[in-house]
């Protein structure tokens, strides 16, 4: 008998590229650390807090994202929100994770870098030594705010660049072109950073365009509507330049109404190297392997479809060689 598609799809080893750390507190650990720390949140109950999480719109959820980060005080906050994400993935199948980070939500907080770095590396260390889960991560610069902040949060991360992989770009996408953030991106590429930026979100094809030649970036973090410009899914194509899509997310933040109408299918079945990740799983009601069974049943994905997918989440991470071979040979040794 085949294997259940809910085990099938949690057994299947694969990566998760798009994960907002900031994203993956729960209210329950909301609660917790605010109590922890004596920070008054703005709900009475982890039920107020859920029924608040109702979005219109990307700066709908952003509003309230930022509020919720304000809990995050310590290192053992970090290094507790940390572990419980990767605990959380492991669950899920995920054996590698590139996780995004928000250095200027927290600098602007009083936070400096060393509590946050080393509550998040000593979660990773822990939970690779549990679990056998590897990570890293990617700091995102904030794109609401000006590149001169990004350029001095880049200098304030120096000490920490040997537990970085690459910078990104987050925050409210339209009116904030990439474009802008071309000096920010040079300079992390002169530190040997490698580069992904959110782009074709709620913004036009040709912000996605700009990510790739000013900000010469290597993966799109969603990049649903290149699907409104063919000679751009011409070029992912032929570049084989990754598309981190978050079915759940774009549902919540209405990017497509429902998922039945997500463009995921049609775009893998072009030749785009599609993945599935979460984004911000504590406020989009699921974890990776949720938005891997959700679009199974919306989009009628074949069990070949979503071993493309996991196969395409390994190519598409910034692992060195021998890592990736592994993962992808875990892979064919699940698949069979
Ligand atoms: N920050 C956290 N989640 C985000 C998203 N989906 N888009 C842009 N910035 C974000
Ligand atoms: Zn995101």
């Amino acid at each position: 008998m085949p294997m259940e598609l809910d085990a099938f799809v949690r057994g299947l080893p694969k990566a998760e590229l798009h994960v907002h750390i900031e994203g993956t507190l729960e209210p329950e650990l909301m609660f917790t650390l605010a109590e922890r720390n004596g920070v008054e949140l703005a709900y009475a109950s982890v039920a107020e807090v859920q029924a608040a999480y109702e979005f219109t719109d990307l700066q709908s959820f952003l509003d309230i994202y930022y509020q919720g980060a304000a809990v995050l005080i310590t290192e053992q906050d970090f290094a507790d929100l940390m572990t419980a994400y990767l605990e959380r993935a492991h669950t899920d199948g995920v054996r590698h994770a590139e996780i995004f980070f928000d250095p200027q939500t927290h600098l602007e907080r009083g936070i400096g870098f060393p509590i946050f770095m080393d509550g998040f590396a000593a979660a990773q260390r822990g939970a690779e030594d549990r679990l056998g889960i590897t990570s890293s991560l990617i700091l995102c610069f904030l794109r609401h705010l000006p590149v001169d902040s990004a350029l001095e949060t880049l200098e304030a991360a120096r000490p920490y660049l040997d537990r970085v992989v690459g910078v990104g770009l987050d925050s409210s996408e339209v009116g904030y072109p990439p474009e802008g953030f071309a000096a920010a991106y040079e300079a992390a590429r002169d530190l040997g950073l490698r580069a992904v930026a959110h782009a074709g979100e709620e913004g036009p094809p040709a912000y996605v365009w700009e990510a790739l030649d000013v900000l010469r970036v290597e993966r799109i973090d969603h990049g649903v509507r290149v699907e409104e410009d063919d000679e751009l899914v011409e070029r992912l194509i032929d570049g084989s330049t990754p598309l981190t899509v978050c079915p759940l997310s774009n549902v919540k933040l209405r990017v497509f109404d429902t998922l039945a109408d997500h463009n995921l299918k049609r775009l893998l079945d072009r030749g785009v190297k599609v993945t599935i990740n979460s984004d911000d799983p504590a406020y989009f009601g699921g974890y990776i392997a949720d938005n891997y069974l959700a679009v199974a049943e919306a989009l009628a994905l074949s069990r070949e479809d979503l071993v493309r997918l996991a196969r395409n989440s390994f190519e598409a991470t910034f692992l060195p060689n021998g890592r990736r071979e592994e993962l992808l040979a875990a892979l064919d040794e699940f698949v069979g």
